[in-house]
């Protein structure tokens, strides 16, 4: 943290990118905050007249009558997938390439915004002819392709409600999913490939839905990915080829309240249960695409490429609806970065002259150590003159990172768009705007104009640059999260609490600005949630899963930083059967990690178990868990420990790695 505050490298905006960009220099983005401190919902109610295509205008802005659940454009009509596929038909898109689809085998297929339409109108009329209306939810389980863009763009036409969940999660997990949105359709694929390997997807649906309570799901539709072995109940189960054969390649789409719910998305909080982040159509729509036009500075000769799945919230407002609304080429991909070899990205932004390319720190960092151990898949052997733009999404970027991507991805030529926000936030919420934020590796820098982030201290007062403190935004904005999906009261609790005077919104998160920039620092989670690979991950919610298992008898989860991944998780275990050692302890280690991963998902496996006698307790039985965290990172435990019920148990919890 130190080092970051201290970072006095300042890279400005190349001359050329400047002169051409939709914010063009610091007076042109300073204007627009101006705009928006002047008259804050004037500045909202322009920007959302001149981007969205409304079936009816509407007449209010913003209606805070009931805080926190504020609505904006209320009765406003509109449709999400209207805005981003017709609309491009009527602007003279109709033959440009809306997707480029590259697979996991390097396969390339090419989709127009004609085609892209009639996929989703004739998969929107099937969905309709099952029963499937405006306000009903759908699951979509299925990997990176074109048909899960359909999919959600389908469901968006007639005014579904959709949930997507990631692909690598497990039958348990979906489940949970299924019931928890009350969904009655379910659109999955027979299996996904990643790095070679076909993965199951279908399997997984039916194992979810013989575990109970999800008799609301009637339909199961199955892309056919592969063509491997699956098994397709009758009555329930469709294959989508079969079912949009022969439906009409137009649909009249609903026109919904820009407050209906477009989607669903759950993410990890600090208690047990994930959390249904509920996003509305209209203002969330508009974001997407202001930030389209901001932050990646999109224009027609753009090829942008996200490399996020749609199984997160990138997806959604990158890949999903941004890139289409604003009727730009992109660029979706099934495969991993190291399949076939670790230079598949460079590869693929050579192939496709990609201009604008969006991914994660972690990514980057695994890709600047296998390009150090192999020269062959070092950028530099690759044509990255097509890129115009860089973009990091998902958690901090250390400036060594930063700089390896800014001088060997952007040949020190691309600005770099260091992108603070989250699920809850529906786009960026912090970044520099390539064409006029001086950038400062490591630093997200200023939020975008209309956004009032700022840094407060435990009872919600401002605090002066320099000094850290939790990161909140004090007006409401239209992409925000509308509530939690069936829990109000949690919605309030967890994002407007009392003790900061319950308007303003917390993040979740740390944060410090410069004395002299102004320029915010993201410090990381202030709660028990983990963000491991830039994949959110709620420590209790591992812990619950963990106890869950026959042999434990308690558990606790916490992070330590990891080079590669950000953080790892770190499970400290105390086991019904007393404390294994040896070769029992690694074991059991590796039956609990493969536990977690049949559980939740591979990506909560714990990286390091470690077995003791008991946990460090409190007298009053409270797990103290900043001792676990000091244990985990392998230092020495300096903090008092007088309070502690049962001290030995640290020196054991250190041994026992
Ligand atoms: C972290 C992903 C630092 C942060 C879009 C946030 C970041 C959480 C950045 C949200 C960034 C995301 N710099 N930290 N540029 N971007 N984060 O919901 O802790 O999956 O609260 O949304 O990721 O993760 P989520």
């Amino acid at each position: 943290m130190e080092q970051l505050m201290q970072e006095n490298r300042i890279f400005n905006p190349p001359s050329d990118f400047v002169k051409n960009a939709a914010v063009p220099g610091m007076d042109a983005y300073n204007a627009l905050c101006a705009e928006a401190a002047k008259d804050y919902e004037g500045f909202w109610a322009r920007l959302a007249r001149e981007n969205l295509y409304w079936k009816k205008p509407f007449t209010k802005v913003l209606d805070e009558t009931n805080p926190p659940f504020y609505k904006w454009f209320e009765d406003g009509l509109t449709n999400a997938s209207y805005n981003c596929l017709d609309r491009n038909l009527e602007n003279g898109n109709a033959q440009k390439t809306a997707i480029i689809f590259e697979a996991d085998d390097g396969k390339v297929t090419n989709v127009t915004y004609s085609d892209l339409h009639a996929r989703v109108c004739q998969f929107a009329n099937a969905l309709r002819k099952m029963g499937i209306k405006s306000g009903d939810r759908v699951i979509i389980y299925m990997s990176m392709s074109i048909e899960g863009v359909v999919a959600m763009q389908a469901c968006a036409r007639i005014g579904a409600t959709h949930s997507v969940v990631f692909g690598g999660f497990s039958a348990k997990s979906l489940q949970e999913r299924i019931v928890d949105v009350g969904a009655i359709a379910v659109i999955t694929a027979d299996e996904q490939m990643r790095g070679g390997k076909a993965l199951p997807l279908k399997v997984i649906v039916d194992e979810a839905l013989a575990l109970g309570d999800c008799e609301k799901v009637k339909n199961v539709i199955v892309y056919k990915r592969t063509g491997g072995n699956i098994a397709m109940t009758a009555g329930r189960d469709s294959w989508m080829h079969e079912v949009v054969a022969g439906e009409a390649k137009t649909c009249e789409p609903e026109w919904v309240s820009a407050e209906h719910p477009l989607f669903v998305l759950y993410t990890s909080g600090s208690t047990g249960k994930p959390k249904g982040v509920q996003h509305s159509t209209g203002g969330y729509l508009l974001w997407a695409i202001l930030t389209m036009k901001w932050t990646f500075d999109i224009k027609p000769s753009d090829v942008f490429w996200c490399t996020a799945d749609i199984g997160w919230v990138t997806g959604h407002s990158y890949i999903t609806y941004g890139p289409l609304a604003v009727g730009c080429t992109e660029i979706v991909f099934e495969g991993v970065p190291t399949y076939p070899n670790a230079g598949r990205f460079w590869d693929t932004i050579q192939k496709h002259k990609a201009t604008i390319f969006y991914t994660a720190p972690t990514a980057i960092r695994s890709l600047i150590k296998a390009a150090s151990v192999d020269e062959s898949v070092h950028p530099k052997k690759y044509d990255l003159s097509s890129l115009r733009l860089l973009g990091s999404v998902g958690e901090p970027i250390n400036p060594e990172a930063w700089m390896w991507y800014y001088e060997n991805i952007g040949s020190s030529r691309c600005p770099i768009a260091d992108t603070f926000w989250q699920t809850e936030t529906g786009g960026h919420m912090i970044s520099p705007l390539p064409g006029a934020t001086p950038m400062v590796p490591g630093s997200c820098t200023l939020p975008l104009p209309g956004i009032m982030a700022a840094i407060v201290d435990e009872a919600g007062h401002d605090v002066p640059n320099g000094s850290g403190g939790i990161l909140v935004v004090k007006r409401p904005w239209p992409s925000m999260i509308r509530t939690i999906w069936g829990d109000n009261d949690r919605f309030v609790k967890a994002y407007f609490p009392e003790e900061l005077g319950g308007t303003l919104y917390l993040a979740g998160d740390g944060a410090i600005r410069n004395k002299d920039t102004g320029y915010f620092t993201i410090t990381g989670r202030i709660d028990d949630v983990l963000n491991v690979s830039g994949h959110r991950m709620g420590t209790m919610e591992i812990e619950s899963c963990l106890v869950a298992n026959p042999l434990v008898a308690e558990a606790a989860v916490v992070g330590r930083p990891d080079d590669m991944t950000g953080e790892a998780i770190c499970a400290f275990v105390v086991l019904k059967g007393g404390r294994p050692t040896g070769d029992d302890a690694k074991k059991l280690a590796m039956e609990l990690r493969n536990w977690v991963g049949k559980e939740i998902g591979p990506i909560a496996k714990p990286k390091d178990v470690r077995f003791g006698d008991n946990l460090p307790k409190t007298r009053s039985g409270k797990i103290m868990r900043r001792l676990l965290r000091v244990i985990a990172k392998g230092e020495e435990v300096t903090q008092d420990t007088s309070t502690l019920e049962n001290p030995a148990i640290l020196e054991q919890l250190k041994q026992a790695l």
